[in-house]
């Protein structure tokens, strides 16, 4: 990862500063909740997948600096809508933004950072990159309320969760991977190989961070463990266990996910399901399943240094503990 991450060190530098430029407003609480989320961190995988896909596609302007910008702004604003949303204590290893400024101040901030995006994207002069981030915004927050709807319903299956999180979590990661080929005004096909590579890292993604819940450790994690149960949200090693659960297994998943304020005894009692129908092996091993198949999206590409360190970044996706 420390390679692929010099091969566009520069960039990088160059999006932070305009990530910290867009946070600049006469209104104060945004500039201190944006230096907190900026002193926080993050991976920034996103950003980076831009970065490299402009790379890989030869694009030689300036918009990729921007746009790397505008999607980690994207991001962001989702972060601070879902920890109020998920209730969420924890992030980054840190006291969540709606933890130290409360709810409101973190979707109003959100709904700046949001609403900031669009205006530098504006700037870019690309309609076609224009229309693919205002349509993924609008599919990732029908994935969030899709997920909202399906709160604690254990009817829910490996199919309906996956639909969920490709709008939630892939499509923007995707869109990353596109608005380089955008740029770089590659082929047809070419964009469409960037995408689908975006989609199915993306779901990845989201698969491990859901096996990550149960099974991080915290420190490293930078979020609650077990938060994903708390709240009742149906993801994968849950539904997995409960399909192969019997009977009175499935009865005692139904009582606990009801629970508001989750005890250590019901957490270990559901994570000892989890392991005993290997539902952490299950979804990680879809999610390797994923990976494999973004690689290969990768093939009509030449095979070089770039290319190299987007399936670097793959492999991370599964292999990452934090
Ligand atoms: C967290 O994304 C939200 C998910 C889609 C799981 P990241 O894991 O990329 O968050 P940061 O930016 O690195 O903290
Ligand atoms: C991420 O899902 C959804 C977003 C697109 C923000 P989670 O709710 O699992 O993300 P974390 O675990 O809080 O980062
Ligand atoms: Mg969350
Ligand atoms: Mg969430
Ligand atoms: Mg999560």
């Amino acid at each position: 990862m420390e390679r692929v991450s010099a091969l566009i060190q520069q960039d990088m530098q160059a999006v932070e500063a305009r990530f910290r430029k867009n946070l600049t407003s006469d209104v104060p609480l945004i500039g201190q909740v944006g230096e907190y989320l900026l002193s926080c961190g993050g991976k920034r995988i996103r950003p980076m997948l831009l970065l490299l896909a402009a790379k890989l596609c030869n694009y030689s302007g300036e918009h990729h600096i921007e746009l790397a910008g505008v999607i980690e702004f994207i991001h962001s604003a989702t972060l601070l809508h879902d920890d109020v949303v998920d209730g969420a204590e924890l992030r980054r290893g840190n006291r969540s933004a709606n933890a130290v400024w409360g709810n409101e101040a973190s979707v109003l901030v959100g709904d700046f950072l949001l609403a900031k995006s669009f205006s530098v994207m504006v700037g870019c002069n690309s309609f076609k990159v224009l229309q693919l981030l205002s349509d993924t915004t609008t599919q990732m927050a029908e994935g969030e309320i899709q997920q909202l709807l399906n709160t604690a319903d254990l009817g829910i299956d490996e199919n309906r969760y996956l639909d969920v999180i490709r709008d939630k979590t892939a499509i923007l990661i995707a869109a990353a991977c596109q608005v380089g080929a955008i740029l770089a005004e590659v082929s047809p096909q070419q964009e469409a190989a960037l995408r689908e590579f975006g989609l199915e890292i993306g779901t990845a993604f989201q698969l491990m961070d859901d096996a990550l819940d149960y099974v991080a450790d915290q420190e490293e994690f930078g979020k609650e463990r077990g938060h994903d149960l708390e709240e009742g949200k149906m993801t994968l090693p849950l539904i997995h266990t409960y399909s192969k659960a019997d009977t009175n297994e499935q009865n005692e998943i139904a009582k606990i996910i009801e629970i508001d304020e989750l005890s250590e005894v019901d957490l270990k009692r559901v994570c000892d399901l989890i392991e005993k129908y290997d539902g952490i092996e299950y979804t990680r091993l879809r999610a390797s399943e994923r990976i494999e198949l973004a690689k290969v999206q990768l093939d009509i590409f030449p095979d070089n240094e770039i290319r190299n360190a987007l399936c670097v970044l793959a492999d991370y996706v599964v292999a990452r503990n934090k």
